[in-house]
């Protein structure tokens, strides 16, 4: 187990990266370990509404860049994971069946999940942003979990979705972007982290 300091330690490293050490590169091994962090990250009903796409193509990056609100970090990362929240799979009956199957629980059981899960997804406004919602969790993961082996990253939501998604080649009708998080290691020292205090968010109900 990690002390409660030493994680609270790495939750003050991990800050919004504006600009990447463009001669660090990640290895291979800690960048299959996020990408690692991030597929075992928990969505709602297992769903696993994500992909993502690791870029690595510093072309890709530079056309990206200008889509992006112009921000520096997308060229001078190392990696740029797009993540892709897949709406159209989610909603897809072969898909959904298939993935409360695989809990190896009986038929009736399955049956039962899958009613559920259909009355909720028909309740939805849109399923479209429930599933970009759970892309965020897998960016919570990707960016804390980086933090932990000392690498930088900053999630990104400043940029242009259409331009991007055409850029990217991703079939909106049946995918969207969520964001992306970008992944390197820092030149600047970090800037102060600002945090209203614990009792303004934090309720205890006893
Ligand atoms: C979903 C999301 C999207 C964000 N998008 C951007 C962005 O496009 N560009 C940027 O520089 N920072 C972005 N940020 C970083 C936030 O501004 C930053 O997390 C916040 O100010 C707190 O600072 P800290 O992360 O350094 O502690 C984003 C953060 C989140 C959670």
């Amino acid at each position: 187990m990690i002390d409660q300091e030493s994680l609270l330690d790495i939750l003050h490293f991990r800050h919004a990266c504006k600009l990447f050490d463009e001669g660090k590169k990640i290895s291979k091994d800690n960048l299959t370990f996020i990408l690692e962090t991030a597929r075992l990250s928990p969505s709602s009903f297992g769903m696993e509404h994500w992909r993502f796409i690791v870029i690595k193509n510093q072309e890709l990056k530079e056309t990206l860049r200008p889509l992006c609100w112009d921000q520096p970090q997308i060229t001078t990362c190392d990696a740029l994971v797009a993540i892709v929240a897949k709406h159209e799979l989610v909603s897809t009956p072969s898909y959904y069946e298939a993935m409360f199957a695989r809990r190896g629980l009986g038929a009736d059981v399955v049956q039962v999940y899958i009613q559920k899960y259909e009355n909720y997804i028909n309740a939805l406004p849109s399923i479209k942003a429930w599933s970009q919602k759970q892309c965020y969790l897998a960016a919570s993961n990707i960016m804390n979990y980086s933090a932990m082996i000392g690498i930088d990253s900053c999630p990104i939501e400043g940029f242009e979705r259409e331009n991007v998604e055409k850029a990217l080649g991703i079939d909106t009708t049946k995918e969207s972007m969520a964001l992306f998080v970008a992944l390197g290691y820092r030149v600047n020292p970090q800037t102060p982290k600002y945090r209203l205090a614990f009792d303004e968010v934090v309720e205890f109900i006893e």
